[in-house]
C-alpha cells in the first residue's frame, strides 16, 4: 500500500474500471487525473450546477472526488467552474469524461501500439494524456473548439509531461496535417459523420463516436472505413451520451406556444419515448425536431420548419395535435411501427452506412433493411 493518497486512489480506480486491453489500465494507473481538473468542477444541485472548489473542500476530499468514476462538468454555457460566481443554470459545454467511458471508447476503437489517433474534443486533456501514455506523443493529435479550454488543456497535458499535437478549432474538419489516422475518436457527439473524417482515416481504420441529434437520443458506434470511400458499423447499444459538437448543437428556438392543428387519436403511448431505443428511433424519424416531455406526454417542435406535434391524455387513451408542414408524430409513429414490426430489438440491431458521396443512413437489422437518412 502506497502512502501517496493520489496514487492509491488512482490504483483503486484503475483496478475497478472494466478494461479489455490492459495497456489502457496501465495508462489509467499512470496519468494523474487531478492535473486535469484545475481548481474547481461543477456538480449537479437540483436543476442547477454548483461549483466545487478544491480549496473549499480540502485536498483529501478533492482527491476523493477526482478519482470517482464520474464525469466532472468543468464548463456551463461557456463559464468555467473556477470563474462561476455561484450555482448556475444551463447546459454543460465541457467536462472531464468518466474514466470508464474513456476506456470503453478506446477499447472499442481497437487502438494498437504505434497507431496514430485524432481525438475530437480535448476538453480537460485527460483522455489526450491517456492516449499519449499508450501511443507516444508523436502519434496523438487532439482538437478543441473552445480556445480557453484548449489553452488550459495544453497546460494540463504539458504539466503531465506530454506534448502531443494540440489544435484549436472545429474538429469536424479533422486535421489534414496529421492524416492519415488509424483511428478518430470523438468525445463529443455528432448528428452525422463529417466527410473530412472519412477522408482522413486510412483504409481499414476506424471512427468511434456517438451519433446524437436534437432529441438528445444517442448511439455509440465504431465505423470501419473501407477502400471504396465508404464506412460501415453497427451501434453497440451502450447507454451513453456526449454533449453535441458545438456546430451540431440545436439552434435556439422561440418559446413554445401550442398552435391549432389537426387532431387524431395517437397510436402509441408517448411514454414509449422514455425508452432508450424508442427515442433513438423517434430521432431518426424527425431529425430536426426537439423533444420535450410534459405531464401531457410529449411535445415535438421542428427547429427547421416550426412544425409541432403535442400529445394529450383523453378519457380512453392519447390524442395528438399536429401543426405545420411536417407531420412530426406521423413520422415518429411510422418509424416506431417499423421497429416494432421487427420485434422492437435493442439499439445494437441498428447499423450505419456512410456512402462515398457523404450521404449516410441508419438501418435496422442489415444494410438492406428499413433505413433512415441522416440530416447531412
Ligand atoms: C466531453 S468534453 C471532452 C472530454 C475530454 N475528452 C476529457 O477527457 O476531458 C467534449 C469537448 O468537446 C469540445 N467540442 C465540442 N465541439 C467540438 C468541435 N467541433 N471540435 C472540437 N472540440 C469540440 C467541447 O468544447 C468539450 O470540451
Amino acid at each position: 500500500m502506497t502512502a501517496d493518497p493520489a496514487r492509491r486512489l488512482r490504483h483503486a480506480l484503475a483496478v475497478s474500471v472494466p478494461v479489455e486491453d490492459p495497456a489502457w489500465r496501465d495508462a489509467l494507473e499512470a496519468v494523474p487525473r487531478e492535473l486535469f481538473l484545475g481548481e474547481a468542477v461543477f456538480r449537479p444541485s437540483g436543476v442547477q450546477w454548483e461549483p466545487v472548489h478544491r480549496r473549499t473542500v480540502g485536498q483529501e476530499e478533492w482527491l476523493r472526488l477526482v478519482y470517482q468514476d464520474t464525469t466532472w462538468v468543468t464548463q456551463i454555457e461557456g463559464v468555467t467552474a473556477v470563474d462561476a460566481p455561484g450555482p448556475m443554470a444551463g447546459r454543460p459545454t465541457s467536462s472531464s469524461t468518466l474514466p470508464s467511458l474513456i476506456m470503453r471508447m478506446l477499447d472499442l476503437a481497437g487502438i494498437r501500439d504505434g497507431d496514430r489517433v485524432l481525438e475530437i474534443g480535448t476538453g480537460t486533456g485527460y483522455s489526450t494524456a491517456l492516449l499519449c501514455h499508450r501511443l507516444g506523443d508523436k502519434n496523438v493529435y487532439s482538437v478543441e473548439y473552445d480556445p480557453g479550454l484548449a489553452a488550459a488543456a495544453a497546460d494540463h497535458i504539458h504539466t503531465a509531461g506530454h506534448s502531443p499535437t494540440l489544435l484549436t478549432g472545429d474538429g469536424l474538419a479533422g486535421h489534414r496535417g496529421g492524416a492519415e489516422y488509424d483511428a478518430i475518436v470523438a468525445t463529443c457527439a455528432v448528428r452525422y459523420i463529417p466527410p473530412a473524417w472519412l477522408h482522413q482515416v486510412r483504409d481499414g481504420g476506424t471512427i468511434t463516436t456517438t451519433i446524437s441529434g436534437w432529441m438528445l437520443a444517442s448511439g455509440l458506434i465504431r465505423l470501419t472505413v473501407h477502400d471504396d470511400g465508404t464506412a460501415t458499423g453497427r451501434f453497440t447499444g451502450d447507454r451513453i451520451g456526449y454533449m453535441l459538437a458545438r456546430p451540431h448543437e440545436r439552434p435556439p428556438r422561440p418559446t413554445f406556444r401550442r398552435r391549432p392543428g389537426q387532431t387524431r387519436p395517437a397510436r402509441f403511448d408517448p411514454g414509449l419515448l422514455d425508452d432508450w431505443t424508442a427515442q433513438f428511433v423517434a430521432q431518426l424519424a424527425a431529425p430536426s425536431a426537439e423533444l420535450m416531455t410534459t405531464s401531457d406526454g410529449v411535445i415535438l417542435v421542428d427547429v427547421a420548419t416550426g412544425s409541432q406535434a403535442w400529445t394529450e391524455i383523453t378519457g380512453d387513451g392519447w390524442q395528438v395535435h399536429q401543426h405545420g408542414p411536417l407531420r412530426l408524430w406521423d413520422a415518429v409513429e411510422d418509424c416506431l411501427t417499423a421497429w416494432q414490426e421487427a420485434g422492437a430489438p435493442p439499439q445494437s440491431a441498428f447499423g450505419m452506412t456512410v456512402n462515398h458521396d457523404g450521404t449516410q443512413h441508419i438501418w435496422l437489422s442489415e444494410p438492406t433493411g428499413p433505413s433512415w437518412n441522416l440530416p447531412v
